[in-house]
Formats: structure tokens, sequence, C-alpha cells
């Protein structure tokens, strides 16, 4: 299989249509340790994925350190993207997108990475109390300090992110290159606005938790109880999915996978895929599931295919924009 690689929005940079999502390196139980990541990113870079995600937040530093630690030999030929917004600590300046903490918080994750640059930088979230302007200033700083390459953003309301774009054209200042959004079989809320607003703005779209956290894995069975690691300590995953209506869709997506004789976590990674976004953040606790990922790019699916995976869908509560 070749790996392809595409322009991340409208910047030059190529970045592969897998993006290796870090944030099960660390220390909660589901997740797992240097020992385990190793392999998974080995495998990833065997299969020419290039583009690795992290956030400062994720087990207070030790995602990004374990990233910095295993790609350290490979700094040159990888995209590392990292985010800033979540609470660091307890004291008032320690969270947000003020121009105090994004100036502090790039020095740290700049450390964990073991590197003098981080090449996607995106705010995690909206801050209601930093105007927009403050924040866009503070991060092409950045930019011209060469120590972030570009900047993206991540789960909001597409008003806001409408807003921070024409702020940045107004001013002059870096504009944000992608969208990194939560967009699966299970929440396609996204559709609605984010997703029209990005293509019309040359946006790279980056979704996360393109398995819905793995309930899209085949691990779960409509009434049975479940149990793994990540449901008893991703409590974001119990309270997210597990609706009538998102089994309702897994079984579909089980349906065709049993036709297709994939394994189903194929078949809505590959549903994505056909929908058009730029990369796929997926999460890996396995080298398996960065085999499946990679397979996910070779597997067709017809209009009809797409028509079914999709019929079941029910609009799903705003989840993501916290
Ligand atoms: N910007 C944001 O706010 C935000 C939020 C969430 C995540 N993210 C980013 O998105 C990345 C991915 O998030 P995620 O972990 O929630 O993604 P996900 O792909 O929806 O879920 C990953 C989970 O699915 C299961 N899985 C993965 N591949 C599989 C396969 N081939 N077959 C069966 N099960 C499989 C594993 O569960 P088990 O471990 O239980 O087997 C794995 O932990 C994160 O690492 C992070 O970089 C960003």
């Amino acid at each position: 299989m070749k790996m392809p690689y595409v322009c991340l929005g409208r910047a030059g940079v190529k970045v592969s249509r897998i993006c290796l999502g870090c944030m099960s390196f660390g220390n909660a139980e589901w997740m797992v340790e240097i020992d385990k990541a190793r392999p998974i990113v080995r495998r990833a870079l065997d299969l020419g994925i290039n583009f690795f995600d992290t956030a400062n937040v994720y087990s207070m530093g030790r995602s990004e350190e374990i990233i910095g630690e295993l790609l350290r030999d490979y700094r040159d030929d990888v995209i590392i993207a990292t985010k800033v917004w979540w609470e660091m600590g307890d004291k008032p300046n320690q969270r947000g997108l003020s121009r105090v903490h994004v100036t502090q918080q790039i020095e740290a994750s700049l450390k964990h990475l073991q590197t003098d640059h981080v090449d996607l930088y995106q705010i995690h979230r909206w801050d209601y109390d930093t105007p927009i302007e403050e924040t866009l200033r503070a991060l092409d700083d950045l930019v011209h300090q060469s120590k972030v390459r570009y900047i993206g953003a991540s789960s909001m309301w597409a008003w806001q992110f409408a807003q921070a774009l024409s702020t940045s054209d107004r001013l002059g200042l870096e504009r944000f290159v992608s969208m990194q959004n939560h967009y699966n079989l299970c929440y396609r809320e996204e559709e609605r606005e984010m997703i029209p607003l990005c293509r019309k703005e040359g946006i790279a779209l980056i979704p996360w938790s393109p398995l819905a956290r793995g309930f899209l894995g085949g691990k779960y069975r409509r009434l049975e109880r479940p149990d793994s690691a990540r449901y008893r300590s991703d409590h974001w995953l119990p309270e997210r999915f597990f609706r009538p209506e998102d089994f309702d869709v897994l079984e579909r997506a089980e349906e065709i996978a049993k036709e297709k004789d994939v394994p189903v976590a194929q078949v809505a990674l590959s549903w994505l895929l056909h929908k058009g976004v730029t990369a796929l953040i997926i999460g890996a606790t396995k080298v398996e599931h960065v085999d499946d990922a990679a397979n996910s790019m070779e597997l067709k699916l017809s209009d009809e295919d797409v028509r079914r995976l999709e019929e079941p869908y029910k609009p799903h509560w705003v989840m993501g924009h916290e």
C-alpha cells in the first residue's frame, strides 16, 4: 500500500491521510505507556504516516513526552501537531487562550516534544474570556518566532470559527489552516454548519474520534454490559454513545463489514474518507489498529453503501464544544 499525502488545506505542507492521535499514550487506565506506544509509532512510520497529533493536556504532558522521545530521530520527516486551551493547573492564568497562557504553554510543549518548533499549533477550544484578536496576535508572533509553522483550531461553533477567520483576514494575521472537529458515523452534527464553512474557506478537515472513542470498533453489543478499560476510565465514551440510535448505526456498519469481509472499524473509517475529509486522527492502543486504519484507505464503498450507512442516523446533542 502506498500512503497518500495531501496538502493541509491551503497550506503547502503534505500530511498522510491517516494521522496518529496520541491521546492514547499516557497514564489513564485505558492508555498505553511508552513501551507499548513504541511499536505503534514504529508501525505508523513504516506505513508512511507522517502526521502525529497530541495536546499539552493529554496526561498532563506525558503524551507529548512520549511522542517527543519516539519521534526524536525522525523530526525532520514528521508533522507534529499539539494544542493549547485546557486548564493545566488551578491558577487563574493556567488555562485558556490569553497571550500569557499561550506563550507559556508553547514553551512547555516544545520542551516535552524535544523540538524547537511545532508544525501545527491548535487552539483546543474557544476561550470566552479572551478576545480572539489577542489569541491570534499571540499565535502570529509564535509563527514569526519560528516556534510554530501553522496554526489550527478544534471543536467550536461555526460562527466562532468564521469570526476567527475574518479577524485574521482583517488584521493580516496568520490564518487557521485546519479544523479538528468531532465527526464520525455516530456523530454527524458537524455536517450542518462547520464542514460547509471549512469547505468554502479551504480549511483542512481533520476529524477526531473517527471510531466514536472505540464504540464503532466492534467491541460493544446492544443489551450487553459494556466492559473495557476505555469504557471504565474514559467517562466520555459511556456518556456520549450507547444510545439505541447509536447501536442502529453500529449494527448497519457491521452488516456492511460482514458483506465485505472486513472489520467494522475499517468500514467506519472508510466512510469518513469517502466524505472527503483531509486526514483521520485515529486512536490506537494496539499495532493492529494502525493496520486497520491503513487498510481502510483501500476499502471502496459504493454510493449505495454510503446511503445505507447514513440511513439510521438520528440527530445527536452537540458534543465537543465544551
Ligand atoms: N480535539 C479534540 O478535542 C480531541 C478529542 C478527542 C480526541 N482527539 C484526538 O483524536 C485522537 C483519536 O481519538 P480517539 O482515541 O477517541 O479515536 P477513535 O479512533 O474514535 O477511538 C480509538 C479507540 O477505538 C478502538 N480502536 C481503534 N482502532 C480499532 C480497530 N481497528 N478495531 C477495533 N477497535 C479499534 C480502541 O479502543 P480500545 O482501546 O478500547 O481497544 C481505541 O482506543 C486522539 O488520540 C487525539 O489525538 C482530539
